[in-house]
């Protein structure tokens, strides 16, 4: 997720929007740039890495000073953390600048039709196409938030876009569509932000954008009107968050923010890839559909949370394709002399991709001449680099070191390469494909309906506090959401907690068994497969009766699970391979509030570190 900064009054631009983009920077970036209008032109600087190398370039090649100007740190998605991907985006002449947060779906057609009309583009992000068509728009219409509406109007997809133009010194346009401006209200001075954090050193005065605004920023006055130009009524509200809170959302903690945030995750990292025939539109893995066809292996290599992503998507690949598949811990794969060859498809997930254990695993692969499918969600990180393809998941940075975002995001691209794979070659689950297709369109709404229903779980998890143990049973795609669950509460709380497949229990597991230990049990849909469900309906009479208690994550309507039941979480019914994306929400929930409750420190564990790069 992208930073944004915008500025128009008395103040240097570019004082503003440099120190707005350091309140930015939690949001995590790989490139940064700026821009400034003065005395009828626009001068420009951007460069990859972070801020410092910014004001590095800034104090060798100063701007003009000015009064008018904007600011962007990058998260790359289209195009690697390059100085050329970076924003602000010009048009040919260099007098429009442009900055954006979100994905521009119908770039690639706006981007030839630019082409067709001799623009020359030099970036690969979807971004540049921006920046033309304004200019294209601006000289047809003399106005700039006129020519923000036009563009706006012909854009599909998730973005927020901030711009100016030589011509207009006093003035900075945004517009939004799903990702966030704010306006910052001055006393002859105005401010635009991704987030409040950006300018409440100057304003607790704001005014959120709503969908399909335009807003036309002046040192006196901001207006704000609809893409079709119908005046918009706006309030202005007053922050009330310092500014460490303001960074986290309101949120006391990333990871609470990042828990909110999945909805939105799921729904951008599915943006762009199913089209309205509800076809897979998966043309960024580069490898092509006639390999495909000729794999007859699939290994999944990653470690921790991305493992258990792995788990489920082995179930789910082999279920919609039938071509074997394995998951294998990182840190295990290599040193078992794994077989492999060049039909043999390796997916590595993670979310850094800089994972020491996953990055040698896929070296390994690629020596014994497997491809290699990356699934990550850092733009221009080691393991896509050193993969043949990648497939991006669209989670924004993800800070708290305990993952969740990021592993709802890896399990849409792993269904995505499921259902890619079967649709390359051919699937007798046709029709069931198709459906589940039509459910993953929907499913951010459905992990959206769970966060609304958490408060329970928090209660719950703070009459837990005091516990030491807590097991966690699943079967089928449960069992790795049990682990799931089970991994969150012990980075968190620090206590004891395991994961099991609810089978085994009678294999030793249930041995430690005893009154009131809490146990979390996943249960599959009543649905399809109603033997896993009354077999997991069985077990949890089983604990009970030995004394446990049972909290039960069941689908809204199964009521086979009421008796035997202490607490029962009710998620909503989703297909059977779809069930992890809402089923381990309330386990992130519940280990996040359980180690609050603990008073540990939630985003930075003890021990941990988000990315691991040592083996
Ligand atoms: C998950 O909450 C942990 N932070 C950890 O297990 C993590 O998933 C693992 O280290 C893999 O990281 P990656 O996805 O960046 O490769």
């Amino acid at each position: 997720m992208c930073g944004i900064v915008g500025y128009v009054g008395a103040q240097s631009a570019l004082d503003v929007v440099i120190a707005g983009l350091k309140r930015l920077e939690y949001r995590g970036y790989d490139s940064a740039g700026v821009a400034v209008v003065a005395d009828g032109e626009l001068a420009s600087t951007k460069k990859a890495g972070k801020l410092v190398n910014l004001e590095k370039q800034l104090v060798s090649h100063p701007l003009p000073p000015g009064s008018t100007g904007l600011g962007h740190t990058r998260w790359a998605t289209h195009g690697g953390p390059t100085d050329a991907n970076a924003h602000p985006h010009l048009d040919n002449t260099g007098r429009v600048a442009v900055v954006h947060n979100g994905i521009i779906e119908n770039f690639a057609v706006l981007r030839a039709e630019l082409a067709d009309r001799g623009h020359r583009l030099d970036s690969e992000t979807d971004t540049e196409v921006t920046a033309h068509l304004l200019a294209e728009e601006y000289a047809a219409a003399g106005d700039l938030a006129e020519a923000m509406r036009r563009v706006c109007r012909r854009l599909e997809g998730a973005f927020t876009l901030v711009a100016v133009h030589a011509d207009v010194p006093d003035v900075v346009v945004g517009a939004r569509r799903n990702s966030p401006l704010v306006v910052g209200v001055g006393e002859g001075e105005n401010f635009l932000a991704s987030d409040v954090a950006a300018f409440i050193a100057h304003t607790r005065s704001a005014i959120e954008l709503g969908q399909d605004q335009v807003v036309e920023l002046r040192r006196d006055g901001v207006t704000v009107t609809g893409f079709d130009g119908s005046p918009a009524e706006v309030r202005a509200y007053h922050v009330d968050w310092d500014a460490s809170a303001a960074e986290k959302g309101g949120y006391d903690y990333f990871m609470l923010k990042e828990i909110a945030e999945q909805p939105k995750a799921v729904a951008d990292t599915l943006l762009g890839r199913i089209d309205a025939s509800g076809s897979l539109t998966l043309d960024e893995v580069r490898i092509p559909a006639s390999v495909l066809r000729e794999v007859d292996k699939v290994v999944i290599v990653a470690c921790g949370t991305a493992y258990h992503a792995g788990l489920i998507a082995k179930l789910a690949i082999e279920h919609w394709t039938r071509i074997p598949c394995e998951t294998e811990l990182a840190s295990e794969f290599r040193y078992r002399d794994p077989i492999l060859d060049q039909r043999t498809l390796v997916v590595a997930i993670s979310q850094s991709g800089e994972t020491m254990d996953t990055l040698m695993a896929l070296r390994h692969a690629r020596e014994q001449g497997a491809k290699v499918l990356a699934i990550c969600n850092t733009n221009g990180s080691t393991i896509p680099r050193e993969s043949d393809a990648v497939l991006y998941t669209h989670a924004g940075p993800e800070v708290a070191v305990a993952s969740t975002k990021a592993f709802l995001t890896q399990l849409v691209a792993c269904y995505l390469v499921a259902l890619y794979l079967g649709q390359v070659r051919g699937t007798k689950w046709g029709d069931e494909v198709g459906a589940v297709v039509r459910e993953l369109s929907d499913i951010a709404g459905a992990v959206d309906a769970v966060l609304e229903t958490m408060e329970p779980v928090r209660a719950l998890a703070r009459s837990l506090a005091d516990k030491n143990t807590v097991l966690f049973l699943g079967r089928h795609v449960g069992y790795p959401v049990a682990l799931e669950g089970a991994l969150k509460l012990k980075e968190l709380a620090y206590m004891h907690a395991e994961g099991f497949a609810a089978g085994e229990l009678k294999h030793g597991p249930i041995a430690l068994i005893e009154k009131d230990l809490p146990v979390v049990v996943v249960v599959p849909s009543p649905r399809g497969r109603s033997v896993l469900h009354d077999k997991i309906v069985s077990n949890i009479q089983e604990i009970r009766a030995r004394g446990a208690r049972t909290i039960v994550i069941a689908e809204e309507g199964d009521q086979a699970v009421v008796p035997y039941a202490d607490h029962l979480v009710r998620i909503p019914a989703t297909p059977t391979l779809l069930q992890p994306l809402v089923a381990t929400v309330p386990l992130q929930v519940f280990a996040c509030e359980l180690a609050t409750a603990r008073g540990n420190e939630v985003d930075q564990p003890r021990n941990l570190a988000k990315s691991v790069t040592v083996e």
